[in-house]
């Protein structure tokens, strides 16, 4: 990290502990508050200087004394009160009186509305500080090492409920309103605080350890958070025992919110969350929709350890925070959901994201220096998420699972209540299991990208060469990486340190190379091992894992203009007798992108054609209908083919999906979505009002969401203008519109009309979701990466010279690359895939 960052406070002085007492009026939509600061003070100062934005402070007293010199600072966000004269070395008090607006902007401490069971409408309040939004809400140190004890006190009407990190510990009431006092907080940061008032109704259960879990919602949803709460309880007993370190705090409250930005915030005690990520109906709920769940309570949870207990020193770390619990995630699920098949889906849900993003040329490093709020909010991306989740897996495999843990047993013990740097988990790794963890980490750390391992088989063994995989296409690059390269012989697995430019191995038995699947990189097969490779796995004689991984990397070969499409094309017809989800879920993105890039191509037909030969024997497989007791990933696998089917027009697959969504009332929860989408896909108006009817009626959120989808799916311009008005509309709320229109975009039928509306709609969507946040990095990359046209490209680039967005530079400048590496590819390969296909004819 810059040691020199002009944008941290100044550390002349630092806060103790906070009493913090908030009175918000929900009809007025305002708060005000005051709050009190025990400080102390390490280098003799005259002027006090902390986070403070969007808040009126009316009054300032140091040590009894009135302050009446009061300074802003708009652009580092901070407030300096100027004393007359100079404080000495010890402690001192900073009181404060402040004023502020519960926006509607999901950041701060905001509002949320919803309507009751009888249909009144209501609000309730709530927060979401991470990265540096507490200092909307209160003045405040809003650093993650300025950690602090807090006793915080919310005055609210009587009627309501108040929910902080801490339990309450006294209410008192006085006329129509009351004060809500919670038990000090432990040492901790900032960001992790949170304070909701409203009325909110509960089901709790106890840990094994004693911790009382409950979840909460808005009247009349208690109900639906059993799931949650089984899934809360088994998963903090996982934890409790993993670490070894019990949850400190004496309870744990998650909390579905109506309208929230992300999908949830690891808030200490007080864990956020989207409704669909919580709440799961029994009756209604997909399979998908509880994985999803059980993954994200998994994830937020891991932060209770990684994060909150331990918190990284400053955001170029973030990904300490967000790396280790996408994998510790992923890990708790599969504990506790053994038979999901959790490992194999990995690959689909992180180490895909994480291969694609960071092969860009405008990737990051995962340990990244930030300075501002701007790009601190924009480290919250796949390298700090996926890519993280992914090298940690790498270690820990490495390292063997059980000296992994005890390093990580040692990593909390030694710094919980802190903070810590990526180096100190390398410390405390490397000495648990006295390995160099150090030396070969940073590699993955510190530098952007992962290599590509090309492999040749030679009369005395491999030869092996490492060089940056860049999508764009091969390019000079000194890179090289420390990498465990685990290799298995048929009987043992062993890793081999491979940091040198090119590698060896002598041996004259048949090798695998990257086992598991558990490391950070791609494989080249040079052209004869590649034969070898593919016809291993059509005898399926290599494990499904690699299997998926050679589908994988040879797509991405493809796409780097390493080696042409008609290879990738033989290499799926190897692959008929396949039947896992993962692999099909893999083949099937691949596919979608290749009808997205070639939307419109005469060819078109071809390609539906071979997909529905590919995809044909998978749907007999399938069927329809469910069989009882069926694994999640067949449920899965179901959904993929039949969508697929229906994007290759087979006809009566289309006919089926009209059949059902003419039935709707009676279709299963877990072909909802699938039988919605083909429906609009051969919908007209009509049935866009059925989407929207339903839309409007449905009573639970994720059905809203499944109709909001199906509405992006029209081929029609005229239905397509209208799904995008209605994103829009008040019917949406702000966090479901974003996720619309990048679904509209997804769409090829109506990415043109998309990204038309954006930039027709740009300042309204700036005014809604404001410059921080990750609402219009999500746009942008939706609406720009997929275009393919010089003409798209140029006018894109234009636009976005003239309308920045604090957070999105790296988001603009990896969409133009995008869009680079697809008129190159498709200038590459389209001649050649249409070839292909009329030799399948
Ligand atoms: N700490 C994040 C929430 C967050 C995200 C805060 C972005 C600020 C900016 C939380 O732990 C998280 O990672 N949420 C994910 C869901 C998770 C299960 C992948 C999210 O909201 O996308
Ligand atoms: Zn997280």
């Amino acid at each position: 990290m810059k040691t020199n960052n002009p944008y941290l406070l100044p550390a002349s002085v630092k806060p103790l502990h906070y009493d913090l007492e908030l009175a918000p009026d929900l009809d007025k939509k305002t708060f005000s508050g005051t709050v009190d600061i025990q400080l102390q003070v390490l280098e003799p100062t005259a002027a006090i200087t902390l986070h403070a934005r969007t808040l009126t402070i009316s009054s300032a007293v140091v040590n009894e004394e009135k302050i009446t010199k009061q300074t802003q600072d708009k652009e580092k966000e901070t407030t300096t009160f100027h004393l007359a004269k100079p404080l000495q070395k010890g402690s001192t008090r900073l009181s404060l009186a402040f004023q502020g607006k519960l926006g509607e902007d999901l950041r701060g401490f905001y509002q949320s509305t919803y309507a009751l069971p009888d249909g009144t409408k209501k609000r309730l309040a709530t927060t979401q500080f991470e990265p540096t939004d507490a200092r909307k809400c209160f003045p405040c140190f809003d650093e993650p090492a300025q950690k602090s004890t807090f006793s915080i006190t919310l005055n609210i009407p009587k009627n309501l409920i108040g929910i902080s990190n801490m339990p309450v510990e006294r209410e008192t009431v006085r006329g129509d309103r009351k004060r809500v006092t919670f038990q000090k907080t432990p040492v901790m940061s900032t960001y992790l605080l949170a304070f909701l008032i409203g009325e909110f109704e509960s089901i709790s259960k106890k840990t094994k350890a004693g911790t009382t879990v409950s979840i909460w919602t808005t009247p009349g949803k208690k109900q639906l958070g059993s799931f949650a709460l089984d899934v809360g309880i088994r998963c903090l007993d996982f934890y409790n025992d993993y670490f070894g370190i019990p949850y400190p705090l004496p309870k744990l409250d998650m909390i579905a919110i109506p309208d929230f930005e992300s999908g949830a915030m690891e808030n200490w005690g007080a864990v956020t969350y989207r409704e669909t990520a919580l709440l799961i109906d029994d009756e209604n709920s997909p399979a998908a929709n509880k994985q999803n769940t059980a993954y994200i309570i998994a994830h937020e949870l891991a932060h209770q350890w990684f994060g909150n207990l331990v918190t990284m020193r400053w955001w170029n770390d973030l990904w300490l925070n967000e790396g280790f619990a996408t994998w510790m995630g992923w890990k708790a699920t599969d504990n506790l959901f053994p038979d999901w098949d959790i490992w194999t889906q990995f690959y689909v849900n992180e180490i895909d994201n994480a291969l694609s993003s960071d092969s860009l040329e405008n990737s990051h490093p995962i340990e990244v220096d930030v300075l501002n709020p701007g790009e601190i909010n924009e480290v919250f991306d796949d390298v700090s998420y996926a890519k993280g989740a992914c090298i940690i897996r790498m270690l820990e495999q490495y390292l063997g699972a059980q000296l992994f843990r005890r390093g990580l047993k040692n990593y909390f013990t030694k710094l919980m209540y802190g903070n810590s740097t990526t180096a100190d988990l390398w410390d405390a790794l490397g000495k648990a299991a006295n390995k160099p963890v150090h030396a070969m980490m940073q590699s993955w750390t510190q530098q952007t990208g992962y290599p590509v391992i090309t492999i040749k088989r030679t009369k005395e063994g491999y030869e092996l060469k490492q060089e940056r995989f860049f999508l764009h296409g091969k390019k000079a690059d000194t890179t090289l990486w420390h990498i465990p390269l685990a290799v298995s012989d048929g009987s043992t697995t062993t890793v081999e340190y491979f940091n040198q430019r090119t590698m060896t191995l002598k041996t004259t038995k048949d090798l695998r190379f990257n086992v598991e699947l558990a490391g950070f990189y791609r494989i080249n097969y040079e052209s004869d091992l590649f034969a070898h490779v593919n016809a291993k796995a059509k005898q399926k004689t290599i494990p499904l894992m690699e299997r998926i991984g050679l589908e994988a990397d040879t797509y991405a070969l493809v796409r780097a203009r390493y080696i042409s499409i008609e290879t990738y094309l033989d290499l799926l017809e190897a692959f008929k007798g396949e039947r896992d989800y993962t692999l099909w879920g893999d083949i099937t993105g691949n596919l979608r992108q290749l009808y997205s890039q070639f939307h419109g191509a005469h060819f078109l037909p071809q390609l539906q054609k071979f997909s529905r030969i590919l995809y044909g024997p998978l749907a007999q497989h399938v069927g329809w209908d469910e069989r009882p007791n069926e694994k999640q990933t067949e449920i899965f696998l179901r959904q993929v083919v039949l969508v697929m089917m229906g994007v290759s027009g087979d006809e009566a697959t289309m006919k089926e999906a009209q059949r059902r969504f003419a039935e709707r009332q009676r279709l299963h929860p877990n072909l909802r979505s699938t039988v919605y989408s083909l429906a609009a896909s051969q919908g007209n108006k009509a049935t866009w009002n059925d989407l929207v009817s339903l839309y409007k009626t449905a009573s639970l959120q994720e059905e809203k969401m499944r109709a909001l989808a199906a509405l992006c799916w029209f081929k029609q311009p005229e239905l397509i203008k209208k799904t995008l008005d209605f994103l829009l509309s008040t019917e949406v709320r702000s966090q479901d519109a974003f996720i619309g229109l990048g679904r509209s975009a997804a769409n090829p039928y109506a990415r043109d009309a998309t990204w038309a509306f954006v930039k027709k709609h740009w300042g309204e969507l700036v005014d809604r979701y404001g410059s921080g946040g990750h609402a219009m990095v999500r746009i942008i990359e939706a609406v720009a990466s997929p275009f393919n046209t010089r003409g798209k490209y140029k006018e894109i680039e234009t636009f976005f010279k003239k309308h920045s967005v604090s957070n999105a530079r790296r988001a603009i400048q990896q969409a133009l690359e995008s869009m680079r590496i697809n008129i190159a590819f498709k200038k590459e390969q389209e001649d050649k895939l249409a070839t292909w296909l009329a030799s399948r004819r």
